[in-house]
């Protein structure tokens, strides 16, 4: 399969945030946000593989300011890293205020990716083609992420089997803001 550049698939959208899209607040939903994330993501990554492409992992969805009704928001995306089938789509969304033209940047998130077949089963992908700098340095960064999350996994699984939620295991809640209100003797779980 032969590489493709990371600017072959580069993907910018563009949309003005109409009052419909606001909260009670008068902010922008983030589910608008997230979903316009989405769509730019599956655009992007489609083009480079030239696949059907869902969504199975989002990370660093962290709004830092609120978006505006008026504001015209562009999500730009390009492809940071490739695995066999995956592939890690960074996105940076921006926001302009069109009347001063204040830019500010709201967040930078990154969505894997994966490639379908017909079937709906994972189907390789063409290897990345680095051609700047920056390109190779957002693919380690992307490997570092990768890697870090595994690490983050292995360890909160074993810290989560060290939980008790009996026999003095909840002593680590007395600094912490919460009542226990229920008879600890009888404890239901409906989550494992
Ligand atoms: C995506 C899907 C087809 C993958 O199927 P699967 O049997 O898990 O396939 P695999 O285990 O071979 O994983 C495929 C790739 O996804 C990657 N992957 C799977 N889960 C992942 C996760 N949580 N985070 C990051 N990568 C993940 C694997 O590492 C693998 O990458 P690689 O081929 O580049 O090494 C399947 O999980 C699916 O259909 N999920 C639902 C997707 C969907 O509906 N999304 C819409 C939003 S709800």
């Amino acid at each position: 399969m032969p590489p493709k550049s990371v600017a072959a698939s580069r993907t910018t959208l563009t949309e003005l945030m109409i009052p419909s899209y606001a909260n009670f607040g008068g902010k922008i939903h983030g589910g608008i946000l997230l979903s316009l994330m989405d769509k730019v993501a599956f655009a992007c990554a489609s083009k480079h593989s030239g696949a059907y492409c869902v969504t199975v992992s989002v990370e660093g969805v962290n709004f830092r300011q609120a978006v505006e009704v008026g504001e015209l928001v562009s999500l730009m995306a390009s492809v940071n890293y490739v695995g066999r089938t995956s592939m890690v789509i960074g996105i940076k969304v921006i926001a302009e205020n069109v009347r001063t033209g204040t830019v500010k940047h709201t967040n930078t998130s990154y969505f894997t990716m994966v490639a379908t077949d017909d079937d709906h089963k994972p189907t390789e992908v063409p290897p990345l083609l680095l051609e700047t700098p920056d390109d190779t340095r957002r693919f380690m960064e992307a490997m570092k992420r990768k890697e870090l999350k595994e690490t983050y996994k292995e360890e909160f699984d074993n810290e989560k089997s060290r939980i008790r939620v009996e026999d003095g295991g909840l002593d680590i809640l007395k600094k912490e803001r919460c009542i226990v209100g229920y008879d600890n003797s009888d404890s239901n779980d409906f989550n494992d």
